[in-house]
């Protein structure tokens, strides 16, 4: 029997490598379609993983790649829109979607994995939370006997290569003695990412799994300060973690996003007004037993910045 085939959208990225890494091991074939090649020309170390350059806004360009694959798993989303009106997040959360189960319909296409986010939900505070959920809630209502749709809601995710623990590691180093944090008593339930691409894999085939959405949550429910302080121990960076009131952290929102490459929008900030927890219930029931931050996060994090994106993720293919 011929392999089956693969198309990941946004394979390119930290959850993507991951999944792509653990897809490497498994009987299939994968095709990553990407923005720019050459720089993700290391994600060739995976054998079975073909790396295209593509317009996935294009839907020409999309009819042709699904037309070879049987199954399509989207990753791809956004943080921050750099238009700071939305506009960009509809496109890449809403538009996009729409597009890739409409050019499912039309090639046939019998699987659609989707990944979403926890705190997604049309009255959410922040654009990125409401176009997360409108995006997911189209992709739920295309669920039909052609085509099986499943939806993933992790929290926020870590394992090497994140840009949640490796970011607050950056900044902390920079950081003069102390270190001011917004939204301090933000709740989170992190998700390892390991776990996150087995859940991808292990509802592949699990007709359960079809037309349903599952919250991806680890073990531990722990606060914003909590993980600072978490990583200031890994890192050996002791600093004064100092929580900022709601106005501060607005303000600081505000300035953040108008630097270059926006470490921080006012829309992250809204995002982080609401907790973003759950259970692990959905990760036992895809056969998961969800692994703890304390469990990984030390093997990535001392050596944070020592090494390229290019070296931790071959390292992470050998492991796998
Ligand atoms: N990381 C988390 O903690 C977390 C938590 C909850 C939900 N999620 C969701 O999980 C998914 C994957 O997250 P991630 O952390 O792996 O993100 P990531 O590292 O930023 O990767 C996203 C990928 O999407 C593609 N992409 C981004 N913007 C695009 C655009 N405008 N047009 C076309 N392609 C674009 C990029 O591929 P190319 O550059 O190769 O084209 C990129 O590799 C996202 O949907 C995110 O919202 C993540």
């Amino acid at each position: 029997m011929s392999k089956r085939r693969i198309c990941i959208l946004g394979g390119s990225g930290f959850v993507g490598r991951h999944l792509a890494s653990a897809l490497g091991k498994e009987n299939v074939s994968i095709r990553v379609l990407t923005r720019n090649r050459e720089r993700n020309r290391d994600l060739l170390v995976i054998p079975s993983l073909e790396l295209v350059e593509a317009d996935i806004h294009d839907p020409t360009v999309l009819r042709k790649h699904f037309g070879e694959s049987d199954v399509v798993i989207n990753l791809v989303g956004i943080l921050n829109d750099p238009h700071r009106d939305g506009r960009t997040f509809r496109r890449v959360h809403v538009e996009l979607p729409r597009q890739i189960v409409d050019i499912c319909r039309q090639t046939g296409i019998r699987r659609l994995l989707h990944m979403s986010a926890l705190g997604a939900a049309s009255d959410a505070p922040s654009k990125y939370q409401q176009t997360k959920a409108e995006g997911e809630a189209l992709v739920l209502d295309a669920n039909s006997s052609q085509l099986a749709t499943t939806t993933f809601r992790p929290s926020v995710i870590f394992g090497r290569g994140d840009s949640f623990f490796n970011r607050f590691a950056r900044l902390l180093r920079l950081a003069p003695g102390f270190f001011p944090l917004p939204t301090p008593n933000a709740r989170f339930s992190p998700v390892y990412v390991g776990d996150v691409a087995r859940a991808f894999i292990n509802s592949l085939d699990e007709r359960d799994a079809y037309g349903r959405s599952y919250e991806l949550c680890g073990p531990r429910t722990y606060t914003l300060r909590e993980l600072v302080e978490y990583t200031t121990e890994v890192t050996g960076h002791k600093r004064r973690i100092i929580g900022l009131g709601d106005g501060l952290s607005r303000l600081q929102a505000r300035i953040l996003e108008r630097l270059p490459g926006q470490p921080y929008s006012y829309d992250n900030y809204l995002s982080s007004t609401r907790d973003n927890v759950g259970t692990t219930e959905d990760l036992e029931r895809l056969g998961i037993r969800p692994t703890a931050v304390e469990a990984i996060v030390p093997g990535y994090l001392g050596n944070f910045g020592a090494r390229s994106r290019y070296n931790e993720f071959r390292k992470e293919a050998r492991r796998v």
